[in-house]
């Protein structure tokens, strides 16, 4: 039974290649978005100038990690001239960079429709336009900041979290890049400027944010603060695919995926046994009372082409699973 094995196989290898899928657009989870509550009116020139500079920013993050337009089409007034930035987290690959901007500004235009101004923050990338500029300036507003529970899963109790997760931000604090990395045992950090920053205002931003990040999660096993222009983050389980419940959901989906594998190894075995017993007796006995006994090549063909059509229907489901729980965690 070759092609019953190479169908098994072929079948596994792709449900692991949806379930890579996934973790590889975690970049694209959800952290904040915020909209001017002041709307434009649409056909204005104002609306020319944000879908300019949402199409620049889409059409630039290809080639960059970071970059900032200033968009005022001919018959602008002061007030209708836009300022944006993108800014991709530092570890990007240029390819996940444009899908992450590609999809931040799908869901910024999306959420915010017709705003003055709009700021989405994504794992791996962040997007903002507004008609008050706020390039190159220093802003250490507070956007987001969250804390994770202090529960039984921790690898690490109370003072040795504190110690880890203190020298994980000490080790941030003394770097110079605009992106930087560290850990300590399963203790890892993560921090990003805003590019348009000077890299003292970098140091200053990062500064404020890590003082704040300690006083606010306390030993809590991982915490999140987003500032306008800088953020820190540390996690016990790292940045791949963490955002809050991601764990949960991460669970889940492997427990559907290996529940749906076994499934369908049962009833690729069962087919095969099906068909071989077919083959031995040579004549179908359901069939033989059709008149036109159809040749054993068109059985098997037909078999395949069934074989082929449920695979592909349990795919489909997979794949819609994946879409399903991707949306929920946001
Ligand atoms: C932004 O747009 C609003 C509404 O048109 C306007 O009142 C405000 O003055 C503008 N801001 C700047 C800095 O131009």
């Amino acid at each position: 039974m070759h092609a019953h094995q190479l169908q098994i196989f072929i079948f596994i290898t792709s449900v692991f290649l949806i379930l890579a899928h996934p973790s590889s657009c975690s970049m694209e989870s959800f952290i904040y978005i915020g909209c001017t509550p002041l709307k434009f009116n649409p056909g204005t020139l104002y609306e020319s100038n944000v879908n300019s500079i949402l199409t620049s920013l889409v059409n630039s993050a290809p080639s960059t990690h970071f970059n900032n337009f200033k968009i005022s089409l001919p018959g602008s007034t002061q007030a209708d001239v836009i300022y944006g930035l993108f800014q991709c987290r530092g570890d990007l690959t240029n390819s996940d960079c444009s899908h992450c901007i590609r999809d931040a500004v799908t869901r910024l235009g999306a959420t915010c429709p017709s705003s003055l101004g709009g700021a989405l923050q994504l794992e791996g990338c962040f997007v903002k336009y507004d008609n008050v500029s706020f390039l190159g300036i220093e802003d250490k507003t507070v956007v987001m900041q969250k804390c994770g529970e202090i529960g039984q899963s921790n690898e690490y109790g109370g003072t040795e979290m504190v110690t880890r997760r203190d020298a994980v931000l000490g080790f941030l604090s003394s770097q110079m890049e605009y992106f930087r990395v560290g850990g300590s045992g399963k203790v890892q950090g993560v921090a990003q400027c805003m590019q348009d920053l000077s890299s003292g205002e970098c140091q200053d931003c990062l500064s404020e944010a890590i003082g704040r990040l300690k006083d606010a999660c306390g030993t809590s096993p991982w915490g999140d603060m987003f500032l306008a222009k800088c953020y820190v983050r540390y996690s016990e389980h790292g940045f791949s695919s963490k955002s809050g419940k991601g764990d949960d959901e991460v669970e889940r989906t492997l427990a559907i995926t290996i529940g749906i594998i076994s499934g369908v190894a049962v009833l690729i075995v069962f087919l095969s046994i099906l068909s071989k017993l077919c083959e031995r007796k040579g004549k179908r006995l359901a069939l033989s009372s059709i008149s036109r006994i159809p040749s054993m090549n068109e059985e098997l063909h037909m078999n395949k082409i069934t074989l082929h059509s449920i695979i592909f229907s349990i795919l489909q489901m997979v794949n819609d699973m994946n879409h399903m729980t991707n949306k929920k965690s946001e």
